[in-house]
């Protein structure tokens, strides 16, 4: 594990009335405490998922349009100059991955990084499906000692890849040595087995166990009452 702790300096933040701390969750933090190789970012949309994962990914010097340290398409994340990051040990090495930016990043591995493709199977990412240029991301440019920060990567997977990448998860942080920190509406992602869920609900930040989490309960919930969830939903 490298990132320890996020910290917010409430102390230099101006006002709590624009984004992003009049985000609840975000205002009312003081720190977290990551304490396994895999973190997942859990709640609603609108929580705050992203706005932290980019003011880490800010923080790391990764680029907050998703990439790494070389892939220069920068934009500064509102939240980052007013968090502090615990290192042990820092690590520069990683990646961000937000799902909506992947597409540019393809674009950018293809205009300027021919030699590139060897780290994504050595195809050009936009000749693979979205699913598998994902996966052929996750398969062949993660690596051990590093720090990967990924914005809703279940967006191009099917329920059977979502599973090769907890395969993936699991060889690299317990074989290896990678921390992820992971934004997830998934219920499958959700469910790896050792991993600390920090939810952004209810105007705070707080740990939950993965069968409490609404992405589980309402995803079991519906597969085991689907006709009468359907009726309640669909009907007056
Ligand atoms: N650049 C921005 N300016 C103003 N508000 C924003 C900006 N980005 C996100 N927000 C708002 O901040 C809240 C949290 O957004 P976000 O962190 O993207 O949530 P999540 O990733 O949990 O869905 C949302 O209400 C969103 O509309
Ligand atoms: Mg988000």
């Amino acid at each position: 594990m490298f990132l320890k702790r996020i910290t917010l300096q409430h102390e230099n933040i101006p006002s709590y009335h624009e984004y992003p701390f009049s985000i609840p969750s975000i205002k009312s933090f003081d720190r977290l405490d990551l304490n396994w190789n895999v973190t997942f970012f859990v709640g609603e949309n609108g929580s705050g998922k992203s706005t932290l994962l980019e003011a880490i990914a800010d923080k790391c010097e990764f680029n907050t349009a998703g990439g790494n340290r070389n892939n220069s398409y920068a934009v500064h994340a509102a939240l980052s100059d007013y968090v502090t990051l615990s290192w042990m040990p820092k690590v520069t090495n990683g990646f961000f991955l937000r799902a909506e930016s992947f597409y540019h990043f393809a674009t950018h591995v293809d205009d300027t990084d021919m030699n590139g493709y060897k780290y994504y199977g050595g195809r050009s990412l936009h000749e693979q499906s979205h699913g598998e240029s994902h996966l052929s991301l996750f398969l062949n440019r993660f690596k051990g000692k590093a720090i990967y920060l990924l914005d809703e990567p279940e967006a191009a997977l099917s329920p059977q890849r979502q599973l090769a990448f907890l395969r993936i998860i699991h060889d690299l942080t317990v074989d290896g040595d990678c921390q992820f920190i992971i934004a997830t509406l998934s219920p499958i992602l959700l469910g790896y087995p050792d991993a600390t869920n920090w939810c952004f609900d209810d105007g705070r930040i707080e740990e939950l166990e993965y069968e409490m989490t609404d992405h589980y309960i309402i995803t079991r919930y519906f597969l085991e009452n689907r006709e009468r969830f359907l009726k309640d939903i669909l009907e007056d």
